[in-house]
């Protein structure tokens, strides 16, 4: 199969197209027939991308581990998708990505896609989505009528929080630059707070049950005195992964895959009460510049997406 992999580490961020073997599904694994692949920019500094799962270091990693396509084979013991049936999701760190025309899978790590996105706008949604869900609640323990600041709420996480936290009844204050005010008060933000020009802790008058930090450097440190005591502060910037603060160790949380919360999340798409955004479209053979790239046609919002299969919308 065609994939488009990390060049020798002496051009780190350049990706070079090869030639794999197409995988074969294991038991509870499902090979999918990648459409298009959802991209973070910030996976090229991860850990996953340049150690194995042993801490070895890691050479020609395949990027990008969100996903949407078709199911091409299912490993034994899988009965919840068929050949052919259209997927979203994501697939685990140290495996190979989705900047391939096939991706391995565990079944439980994705689910049917939205109905009502194309095959494009899906590949936006499983981490993005899936990590405001697990920061929200999991780890913040939302309740209606919380006070929520979300760091940098129109990002391609902070998109999801706004409107999920404002979807369960919460007062939403959102950090952001003044060209996003209108983008993230129309997805639910009550409060919009420019950071750049007036420091936060200025701005924010009563405490707040849940800070959700996605923007880093001193963002998250910062929040802590504004938190209403008893309640969650969370972060899931990659530069507050390998700190020794323990409060930010604790913190701090990696998404992880869940079909269930997949399967919520693609309902709340399809009966329009949660919306994605796709920032640009890169073909296959650009795969590079989604990652370091500036990119020509962008929409101002959502995710940059790589278009794998020829012709997919
Ligand atoms: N731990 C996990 O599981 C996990 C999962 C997904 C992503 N991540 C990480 O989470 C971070 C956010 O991801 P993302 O996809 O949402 O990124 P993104 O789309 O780039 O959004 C980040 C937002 O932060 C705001 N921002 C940037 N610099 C800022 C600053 N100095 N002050 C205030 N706001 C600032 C920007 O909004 P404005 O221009 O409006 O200010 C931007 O929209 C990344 O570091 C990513 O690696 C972690």
């Amino acid at each position: 199969m065609k994939v488009m992999r990390l060049a020798d580490t002496s051009q780190p961020t350049q990706l070079v197209e090869a030639s794999l073997p197409q995988p074969q599904p294991g038991p509870g694994e499902v090979l999918v027939r990648v459409a298009a692949a959802g991209i973070i920019r910030t996976e090229l500094q991860w850990y996953p991308t340049t150690h194995t799962r042993t801490g070895e270091k890691r050479a020609n990693a395949v990027l990008a581990h969100e996903f949407s396509g078709t199911v091409a084979s299912v490993g034994e013991g899988v009965t919840d998708f068929t050949v052919g049936q259209t997927v979203f999701g994501m697939n685990d760190w140290f495996e190979e990505g989705a900047l391939a025309e096939y991706c391995l899978t565990l079944a439980t790590s994705i689910a049917p896609a939205p109905a009502t996105l194309s095959l494009i706008e899906a590949a936006t949604v499983p981490i993005s989505a899936l990590t405001a869900w697990q920061g929200l609640f999991h780890r913040g323990h939302l309740h209606p009528g919380d006070r929520v600041l979300i760091h940098g709420g129109a990002g391609g996480v902070g998109l999801f929080a706004v409107q999920i936290a404002h979807l369960y009844g919460a007062h939403v204050i959102s950090t952001a630059s003044p060209r996003n005010f209108d983008f993230i008060r129309r997805l639910g933000a009550d409060e919009i707070i420019d950071s750049r020009a007036t420091p936060f802790e200025q701005a924010i008058t009563q405490p707040v049950e849940i800070v959700f930090d996605t923007v880093g450097g001193d963002t998250f440190l910062r929040s802590l005195p504004l938190l209403s005591p008893g309640r969650h502060a969370v972060t899931i910037t990659a530069d507050n992964e390998a700190t020794e603060d323990p409060r930010i160790k604790e913190a701090f949380f990696i998404v992880e895959p869940n079909q269930r919360q997949l399967m919520e999340i693609a309902a709340l798409i399809d009966t329009s009460k949660l919306k994605t955004y796709v920032d640009a479209i890169v073909p296959f053979s650009d795969a590079t510049q989604a990652y370091t790239g500036s990119l020509p046609d962008r929409r101002g919002h959502g995710k940059i997406v790589v278009a794998v299969e020829p012709g997919v919308r």
